[in-house]
């Protein structure tokens, strides 16, 4: 079992019915293009089951009202859905207290807000940051703001030619103590590589540093504990989770949320406000001004319950599955390179067809019915280390692919070949 995720169940995964998953997607039996859509962009972003359009449209047909503000029936009924959501979020992460998880637009927004709060609020200028070569824009870009703003030294953990985080590198990156932040994705978005985050947050911690994990794909993929990996910080979007856009969720420990300041001032984050001042609403409402994401939140609430009545085991099992299907399929392609060679991986690839530009590429796979992303991914610098300035081509697997839909791409992939000549 992979220490990564803080899974701690040694029980074998109960098989997922994939048909029957894909029966509640309505998206997966349309055609695009003349043929049946093979969705592997799943880690752009998901697609939505039945229940969590349900969930969402009952809310504004039912119980729609603003939160937190009024004084009659409906608002309550409304206040206690969003709350509920968020009570769901801390099981799913199994953080301690409901008021652990702030609501926030997405993960780049949670990141933000940890680089703003804590990072101006509580690092001191000389400390630094550390970050890795693997990570999205979003966890790279907020802490180059900071360090051009607030004077924090911004440092770059190496990531191996297998696509792993460099361990001994962060140790020495630690070294001197004058570490404040390790902040470092779950699972990359390129490669596929889940982290070690357990033995991340021991060495962050023993160097008297805090850690951030940027779960935006590892959480979709294998159960997160964050109390067994000791996670101080960490974050996942709604969107990636089968849920709705428009609401990410940050996880902190209850010390830093108590002691950091506020990110965005506005309505429901106050205690009191005079024409001169205003004082702080205890977290989580210190950091959710203005009118929250509350429909989005009931749609996170029921993607959230609609994993879990699959399984986060039986989903990483799947996944587990597809990844060595995928391992045993892609390389046969004559010309093909795979990114990504990490111990830990889940499903998500990035590849490049050799003399075959990777927009090509996917125009020409989406004529097939495939949809993969193509570019960067919002991670220039990994591409840059990776020699693939040009871009990859990346597919990404969902609880619902079929092993059948790798074969596809991979057929697709034998007759771009051909094509491109
Ligand atoms: N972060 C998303 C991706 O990697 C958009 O595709």
């Amino acid at each position: 079992m992979v220490e990564a995720a803080g899974v701690t169940d040694s029980l074998p995964a109960p098989a997922l019915d994939v048909e029957r998953i894909r029966a509640d997607f309505p998206i997966l039996s349309t055609s695009h293009r003349g043929r049946p859509l093979v969705f592997l962009d799943s880690g752009a972003s998901a697609q939505k089951p039945r229940q969590v359009i349900r969930a969402m449209s009952r809310m504004m047909e039912e119980a729609y009202a603003n939160v937190h503000r009024g004084a009659y029936h409906l608002s309550e009924c409304a206040t206690a859905a969003y709350e509920a959501a968020r009570a769901a979020c801390a099981r799913f992460l199994n953080a301690p207290r409901a008021e652990d998880i702030v609501f926030t637009a997405n993960s780049t927004m949670a990141i933000n807000l940890v680089a703003h709060s804590f990072g101006r609020g509580m690092l001191r200028p000389g400390q630094a940051v550390v970050v890795s070569e693997m990570e999205h824009h979003a966890n790279l870009v907020p802490w180059q703001m900071l360090r051009d703003a607030h004077g924090v030294e911004l440092r770059i953990c190496r990531i191996t030619d297998a696509g792993e985080l460099d361990l001994d590198h962060l140790r020495d990156l630690l070294a001197d103590g004058r570490v404040g932040l390790v902040a470092v994705t779950h699972m990359s978005n390129v490669l596929g590589t889940v982290t070690p985050a357990g033995a991340i947050a021991r060495l962050a911690h023993e160097a008297g540093a805090r850690v951030l994990f940027d779960g935006s794909q590892a959480a979709v993929h294998r159960r997160v504990d964050v109390q067994a990996i000791d996670a101080d910080f960490y974050c996942f979007t709604g969107h990636k989770l089968y849920g709705p856009t428009g609401i990410g969720v940050l996880y902190a420990r209850s010390e830093l949320l108590a002691a950091m300041p506020p990110f965005l001032g506005g309505g429901d984050m106050i205690a009191s406000v005079t024409l001169e001042r205003a004082t702080w609403a205890d977290p989580p409402a210190k950091f959710e001004a203005g009118t929250p994401p509350i429909i989005e939140a009931v749609g996170l609430h029921a993607a959230i319950d609609y994993v879990e009545s699959i399984g986060m085991a039986a989903i990483e099992a799947h996944e587990h599955g597809l990844v060595q299907h995928a391992l045993a399929v892609l390389p046969r392609v004559p010309g093909l390179t795979l990114y990504g060679r990490a111990r830990d991986r889940g499903g998500v690839f990035a590849f490049a067809l050799e003399g075959v530009h990777a927009h090509d590429l996917a125009t020409l796979l989406d004529r097939a019915g495939i949809a993969v992303r193509a570019g960067r991914h919002c991670a220039e610098p990994l591409h840059a280390r990776l020699g693939a300035e040009a871009g990859t081509c990346r597919a990404s697997f969902g609880l619902y692919t079929r092993a059948a839909e790798i074969d596809y791409l991979a057929e697709a992939l034998h007759s771009a070949r051909r094509f491109f000549g």
